[in-house]
């Protein structure tokens, strides 16, 4: 839905107006903060890390709004793409099922221009692009959150088409899954050990020419979860937070410690006390690496940007880079005036060694 009327020509012609010339362009970069003044404005962040996926997630927004769109459109419109791509394992379309073989999907948006409004849906069946009934949510009722069969029962309401969202692929690992679950049932596994593809819960942020935010997250959830488990992407607060006069934040990883210290609302109080978007992901992962006594057993990163466009993204837990063999954090992208890129975010522990890996009961 594009609500918005800017011409092609004023976009760029904005890009100027607000301090992104080309001189300018390269100063932009994670953690170190605009000078006062120069503003990396239109800027779209994106937790993707699919390498096929997150070029077309953050171009997909940069020509929404270059069309005229309004920051929601963009990152709505962005979310889509992964949430349509049968080849993410990880959200919408093709992501992960339950342990019951059924796709729960949960979505969430957020819209600085309109006051700052939400909408969400969680476990939610049958339809591909589940952050675009959490925006109906918010523009078309007086709720905030719909869950299960009302949501199903709201998207049809508004034309969505029920469909079978399980790919071959998927149901492939599901069945394989369960098969390797216990040595104690029916089921005869194949030789072949399942084991989860990457990827992951999308966060879309997009700050435009005006300094106008929203943001959108979209997950199909933990792989082979409880059925009716709820994770923090469609919790406000949690999985995603907009505040337009400071920035936007959201988490992806292990949802019920994002939930725990409402993590994307804290990066933005962060922010607003005026710490950098990577400062606030740095506090916000230290916080949920203290509650576990420096020990924690999962991922959860958190990406943030602020209304002048500076950016940032932190992990727990981060990877070995195969080349330097230093501890590096979780990607994510980003799309300016200087076109798209891949950043390594910040980590605040190495990954986990096997042995600890070994201690998680298995599930
Ligand atoms: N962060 C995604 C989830 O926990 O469902």
């Amino acid at each position: 839905m594009i609500v918005k009327k800017i011409t092609r020509r004023n976009f760029f012609a904005s890009l100027v107006s607000v301090g992104v010339g080309l001189p300018l362009i390269g100063r932009f970069t994670q953690g170190q903060p605009t000078k006062k003044g120069n503003l990396n404005r239109p800027l779209i962040v994106t937790s993707k890390t699919n390498p096929d996926v997150k070029e077309s997630v953050t171009t997909t927004a940069w020509d929404v709004l270059k069309e005229g769109g309004s920051p929601l459109d963009a990152a709505e419109k962005a979310v889509n793409v992964s949430e349509l791509d049968l080849k993410d394992p990880t959200v919408g379309y093709g992501g992960s099922p339950n342990e019951e073989g059924d796709l729960q999907l949960d979505a969430s948006v957020m819209s600085g221009p309109d006051g700052n409004n939400a909408g969400a849906v969680a476990a939610l069946e049958n339809i591909k692009t589940p952050c675009s009934v959490a925006r109906l949510v918010m523009e078309r009722t007086d709720h905030l959150f719909l869950v299960g069969k009302g949501a199903l029962k709201f998207a049809k309401m508004h034309g969505f088409k029920e469909e079978n969202l399980l790919t071959e692929e998927a149901r492939k690992e599901w069945v394989e899954w369960k098969e390797n679950l216990s040595e104690r049932d029916y089921y005869l596994p194949p030789r072949k050990k399942y084991k989860p593809e990457g990827g992951g819960t999308i966060n879309v942020f997009v700050l435009d020419a005006k300094g106008d935010i929203a943001g959108v997250t979209s997950t199909s959830g933990h792989h082979f979860k409880l059925v009716g488990r709820v994770g923090d992407s469609p919790i406000i607060g949690a999985g995603l937070y907009v505040d337009n006069d400071i920035g936007d934040a959201g988490s992806s990883g292990h949802g019920a410690e994002s939930i725990k210290v409402c993590a994307s609302f804290l990066a933005v109080e962060k922010m607003r006390e005026g710490m950098t978007p990577l400062q606030a992901c740095r506090f916000v992962c230290q916080r949920v690496v203290d509650r576990h006594d420096g020990k924690p057993m999962f991922g959860l990163k958190i990406a943030a940007l602020n209304k002048a466009g500076d950016y940032g993204c932190g992990s727990i837990r981060g990877r070995i880079d195969k080349e330097s063999g230093k501890v590096v954090g979780r990607g994510f992208s980003v799309h300016d005036a200087k076109g798209h890129r891949s950043e390594p975010g910040d980590a605040l522990l190495p990954p986990m060694t096997k042995e600890e890996r070994d201690s998680i009961p298995r599930r």
